[in-house]
């Protein structure tokens, strides 16, 4: 049998993706999954707190109840929606599949971190953090041991924060003003839906309590950033972004996270970067 007689009798098992969040991201994700009907990858189910959310679906995808998910026989299961989802799902749904979540200050409770780790060794199941809105979590993460510091500047308009929660009044807020300077651990409850870039670099580099967070706010801004600045004996690594924002979400990540989610579940020919 020639190679090639051989690959075409491969069988390939396609990834079943339970999609929690149908949002800005989990919507576009859902259908950049659709899209490439080559990606090995289906949705098996969909789930949003708000009901209204899924109206549109075809009734076998919505799930109204997340207790039912094992039902559906997911494969990969990723949380689009809030970091809550992992407080209160994280370890049931490790008990069962492996679980992407993007909502990544969830991970800035040492406590959480350690129930995911342990459910993980005791079911063999995986978990993955996407590096969602961060450009060069790859340098941050192979050099981990080398760096000694490492910041991150955010730079957002005030309107794309939710200062109320922080019991901040967003009209109060007339020029550039500084929300956070502290370490990384501490910014996370405060701003939980919008500081997840910080939690990824934190955990990718030198953790959530040595990584410095800085939250800057000026309502004349109409674009968002994230710098990273980080040093070691030898090496720097200075990189920024500066895109549009809508709500609390960068103009690239939904893209970045099917990007991850496809490098998990792909099973489809081709040739493929990592
Ligand atoms: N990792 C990253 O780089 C990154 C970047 C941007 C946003 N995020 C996070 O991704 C998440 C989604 O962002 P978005 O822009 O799509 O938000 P969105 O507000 O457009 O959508 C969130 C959806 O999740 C639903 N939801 C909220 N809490 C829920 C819960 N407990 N259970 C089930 N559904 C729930 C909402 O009803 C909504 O439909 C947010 O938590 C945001 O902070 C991560």
């Amino acid at each position: 049998m020639t190679t090639l007689a051989r690959s075409n009798t491969m069988a390939q098992k396609t990834t079943r993706i339970g999609l929690i969040g149908y949002g800005q991201i989990g919507a576009t994700v859902h259908q950049m999954i659709d899209a490439d009907p080559d990606n090995g990858m289906e949705v098996v189910f969909i789930h949003d707190l708000e009901a209204s959310r899924l109206a549109d679906l075809p009734a076998d995808l919505a799930l109204a109840d997340l207790a039912d998910f094992a039902a559906k026989e997911p494969d990969l299961i990723v949380e689009m929606a809030h970091p809550d989802v992992t407080r209160q799902w994280g370890t049931t749904i490790l008990e069962k599949t492996n679980y992407m979540f993007i909502s990544v200050t969830a991970l800035a409770d040492a406590g959480m971190e350690e129930k995911l780790k342990e459910v993980t060794h005791k079911y063999g199941t995986r978990v993955f953090i996407p590096h969602g809105g961060v450009v060069g979590m790859d340098a941050l993460l192979e050099n981990r041991e080398v760096w000694e510091e490492v910041q991150v500047i955010m730079k957002k308009p005030p309107k794309n924060v939710d200062c109320e929660r922080a019991g901040i009044d967003p009209d109060s807020i007339t020029g550039e003003k500084v929300l956070y300077d502290g370490p990384t651990r501490g910014i996370c409850p405060i701003f939980p839906r919008n500081v997840n870039t910080h939690a990824s670099i934190a955990y990718a580099g030198i953790g959530f309590d040595r990584t410095h967070s800085l939250l800057v706010v000026n309502p004349e801004w109409d674009k968002a950033s994230v710098a990273i600045h980080a040093t070691g004996p030898g090496i720097e690594l200075k990189v920024e972004r500066v895109e549009g924002i809508t709500g609390v979400t960068g103009a690239s990540t939904p893209a970045s996270i099917y990007n991850t989610v496809q490098m998990i579940g792909s099973t489809g020919p081709g040739i493929h970067l990592r």
